[in-house]
């Protein structure tokens, strides 16, 4: 009897242990943990979306200039053409009224695509997330961002750094001779990605003539604070010989701040911006900015077609980059070249 007793009470203390060890294995925590879900493939109306099945709900940065002016236009007008409904959201330049535009589209239940400009490069993943799981289409215009790459369809916009890199080339040319290569750089908003990679392409290329950068500061993408900026510099020196706008309102800014200082832009100290906007067309023509390099704002044709394939199901190249081109003011078709352009 005592002997039987035993053999029960064995039996159970295994059949016990075995359980916890089961039960352990399968409420152990998974080692990888589960992959992302790629994004649906498509709306609803896929695969015959169209135009105007599109509601884009686009997230613009701001109104900082000549170039946002044309890269809204530019959104405003192409919407209308192709039949699409546009709902447009304008950031005011500020980061937690963009992601809080951003939550509103997520959950508006009209909107099935968002067109982002970021403002900065980063802290996008939680949008980006409720955006891939509400189902809606999402393309990156004008600024790139830091973020897995499966959280959106595609990135249209400019190669910043090479738009950098031909800053430095230029200005290399610009200073050639010139015994002092001193240049003073005025940044755009610290944190976008036009300002990070311009500036770092420019660093890139200007040690191939030796050109020293002795002032940097943003100047926020603004000809009000570009002003402000280099008048301050000016107080201090008037040891410069070029200046390096990352964009044409600074540009037009540094031009004024050097006039009022009694030089002559363009000449004293050589003028480089970024953009390619008919004003800076004027200002070359005037002799006050020596060289634009173009970035271009026309971006919606692109950005609502990707929108409207990627609706229908088609997986598109992650970076779409565009073409652009350098102009100067010592080109001799410099008036017939302005009066083709269109922004
Ligand atoms: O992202 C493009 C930049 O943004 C332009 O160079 C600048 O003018 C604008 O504000």
């Amino acid at each position: 009897m005592f002997r039987f007793k035993k053999i029960v009470f064995l039996f159970i203390v295994g059949m016990m242990v075995l359980t916890a060890c089961g039960g352990a294995a399968t409420t152990a925590a998974p080692t990888e943990p589960p992959p992302t879900p790629e994004p649906k493939a498509g709306l609803d109306c896929a695969p015959n979306c169209q135009y105007k099945d599109l509601v884009v709900g686009f997230l613009q940065t701001g109104s900082e200039g000549g170039w946002r002016a044309a890269n809204t236009a530019s959104f405003k007008e192409t919407a209308e053409q192709l039949g699409l409904t546009l709902k447009f959201y304008d950031s005011q330049n500020d980061l937690a009224k963009q992601v809080a535009g951003f939550h509103q589209f997520n959950q508006d239940p009209e909107v099935n695509v968002i067109v982002l400009a970021a403002l900065e490069t980063t802290g996008w993943e939680e949008v980006l997330q409720e955006a891939m799981d509400a189902g809606k289409v999402v393309v990156i215009e004008d600024r790139r961002i830091d973020a897995p790459e499966n959280l959106y369809v595609t990135y249209i916009g400019s190669d910043f750094a090479l738009e950098g890199r031909k800053s430095a080339e230029e200005m290399c040319k610009l200073l050639e001779g010139m015994k002092g290569k001193k240049v003073w750089e005025l940044v755009g908003n610290v944190g976008s990605s036009a300002a990070k990679d311009r500036g770092q392409g420019f660093r890139e290329g200007m040690g191939a003539c030796g050109i020293e950068i002795t002032n940097s500061q943003t100047g926020n993408w603004s000809a009000t604070e570009g002003k402000q900026v280099t008048e301050a510099w000016l107080k201090e020196s008037k040891d410069v010989q070029g200046i390096f706008a990352q964009n044409d309102e600074m540009g037009f800014g540094a031009i004024e701040a050097l006039k009022e200082a009694g030089l002559k832009p363009g000449t004293d100290v050589k003028i480089l911006s970024v953009d390619a906007t008919g004003n800076a067309f004027k200002a070359m023509l005037e002799g006050d900015l020596n060289v634009t390099v173009e970035c271009n704002p026309l971006l919606a044709p692109q950005v609502y077609e990707a929108a409207l394939k990627a609706a229908n199901g088609e997986e598109l190249p992650k970076w779409v980059p565009s073409q652009e081109g350098v102009f100067r003011s010592d080109d001799p078709n410099l008036e017939e070249i302005t009066a083709g352009r269109t922004y």
